[in-house]
């Protein structure tokens, strides 16, 4: 359960965010059923996701962990803009808005972490009688 609680945590870092923008820009997202679709991973080389990321971060108004690429903005309007807008806001909701305050894949999470601690903390509750009659 620790393990949970930690990443809940975590989940709040600027370090956490960066990670998972990294994750979908490789690896894609398919998980919110977007009337544009999915998303499919590597539409960038991989070196040059990292600057992306903190493209994304910034235009979201979060502060980046990491130096920002001079490319990120060439490839966010050669590439992400397209599906995203080139504000990020996600062309009226057929894609998602990556300026939102908690991106979905990291709300998804948090919801899933705090759903885990719960059942644990209830398990915990109902197990006292025995342990402790
Ligand atoms: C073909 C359209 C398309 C392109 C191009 C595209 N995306 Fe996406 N993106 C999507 C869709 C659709 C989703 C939601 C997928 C799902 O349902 O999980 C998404 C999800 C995301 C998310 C997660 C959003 C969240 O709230 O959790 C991030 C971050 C993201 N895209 C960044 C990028 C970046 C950076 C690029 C440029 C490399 C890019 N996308 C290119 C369509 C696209």
């Amino acid at each position: 359960m620790s393990h949970w609680r930690e990443e809940l945590k975590r989940s709040e870092t600027p370090e956490y965010l960066y990670d998972y923008i990294v994750r979908v820009i490789e690896h894609g997202s398919d998980q919110f059923h977007f009337p544009g679709g999915v998303m499919e991973g590597g539409y960038v080389p991989k070196d040059a996701a990292p600057g992306l990321a903190c493209y994304v971060m910034k235009l979201g108004g979060h502060r980046c962990p990491h130096p920002a690429s001079r490319d990120a903005a060439m490839y966010f309007s050669s590439v992400c803009a397209g599906c995203h807008g080139n504000d990020g806001k996600g062309l009226h909701g057929t894609y998602p808005d990556l300026t939102r305050p908690t991106l979905l894949g990291i709300a998804k999470r948090r919801d899933f972490l705090r759903q885990k601690l719960a059942e644990g903390e209830a398990r915990t509750k109902l197990s006292k009688p025995l342990t402790n009659p």
